[in-house]
C-alpha cells in the first residue's frame, strides 16, 4: 500500500533523464480517444500533466512520467481509426522498431481497448504490426468500463480474450484488466499489476 501511495507522486521526466534512465518503463498504447491520458492522470491522481482531449490524436509524441521512484509510464500517441495512410503506418513501424520493440528498460506494454467496442480493425492492424517486429509481451486493459453494463463487459472480455488467443501470440491472455478512470474501478489492480511487471 505504501508503494502504491508513492506512485501518485508523478513527475514529468526531463529529456536527459529519459536517455540515461535505468528505471523500468511501462508503455501505454491504444486508439485515439480510448482514454490513455485520463487513465494516467487517475493512476497518479495529479491531473496537471497528461493532456486529456475530446479531440482524437492530441497526444502526439512520447510523454514520460515518473511514478514515484519505482518506474516510468510512457504515454504514447493514439493510433487512428485505421492505418489507411502509408505515412501513419511508417511512423508507427518506426516507433515500434525504435522504442516498443527494442527498449531494454521497457517491462510491459499495455494496450488500451475501449470496453464498449472491443478490438477494432485499427487495434488488430496495430497488434499485427507490433507482432511482426517485436516479441515483447503485451497486456490488454479495457477502458471506460463505467459505460457498459456488467453482462456486456463480461461478454466483451470473453470475445477479446478469444481473439487474442487466436491471433496474437504475444498477448498475455490470462491477465486482461478492466478499468474506469471516472469511477476509479480497477485502478488499484492496475497499479499493483504495474509494480509486479516492474519486478517490485
Ligand atoms: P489521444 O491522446 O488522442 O490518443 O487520446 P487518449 O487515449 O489519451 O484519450 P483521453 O484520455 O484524452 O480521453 C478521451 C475522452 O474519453 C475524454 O473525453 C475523456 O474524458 C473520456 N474518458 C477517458 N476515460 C474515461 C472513462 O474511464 N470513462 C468515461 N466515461 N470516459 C472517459
Ligand atoms: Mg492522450
Amino acid at each position: 500500500a505504501d508503494e502504491i501511495q508513492k506512485l501518485r507522486d508523478r513527475k514529468r521526466a526531463k529529456e536527459h533523464e529519459i536517455k540515461d534512465s535505468t528505471l523500468p518503463e511501462i508503455a501505454i498504447v491504444g486508439r485515439s480517444n480510448v482514454g490513455k491520458s485520463t487513465m494516467l492522470n487517475t493512476l497518479t491522481e495529479s491531473p496537471n500533466t497528461a493532456r486529456v482531449s475530446s479531440k482524437p490524436g492530441l497526444t502526439r509524441q512520447l510523454n514520460f512520467y515518473r511514478c514515484g521512484d519505482k518506474f516510468v509510464v510512457v504515454d504514447m500517441p493514439g493510433y487512428g481509426f485505421a492505418f489507411a495512410k502509408e505515412e501513419d503506418k511508417t511512423a508507427w513501424k518506426e516507433l515500434i522498431e525504435d522504442y516498443l520493440g527494442t527498449r531494454k528498460s521497457l517491462k510491459r506494454i499495455y494496450v488500451m481497448i475501449d470496453a464498449r467496442h472491443g478490438l477494432k480493425v485499427a487495434d488488430k492492424e496495430f497488434l499485427t504490426m507490433m507482432g511482426a517486429t517485436s516479441s515483447k509481451k503485451f497486456q490488454v486493459v479495457l477502458t471506460k468500463c463505467d459505460l457498459v453494463s456488467p453482462p456486456d463487459l463480461a461478454r466483451t472480455y470473453m470475445v477479446v480474450q478469444e481473439e487474442l488467443k487466436k491471433s496474437f501470440k504475444n498477448a498475455m491472455t490470462d491477465r486482461i484488466l478492466m478499468v474506469s478512470s471516472y469511477t476509479g474501478a480497477g485502478m488499484n489492480t492496475l497499479r499493483k499489476d504495474m509494480l509486479f511487471a516492474c519486478g517490485q
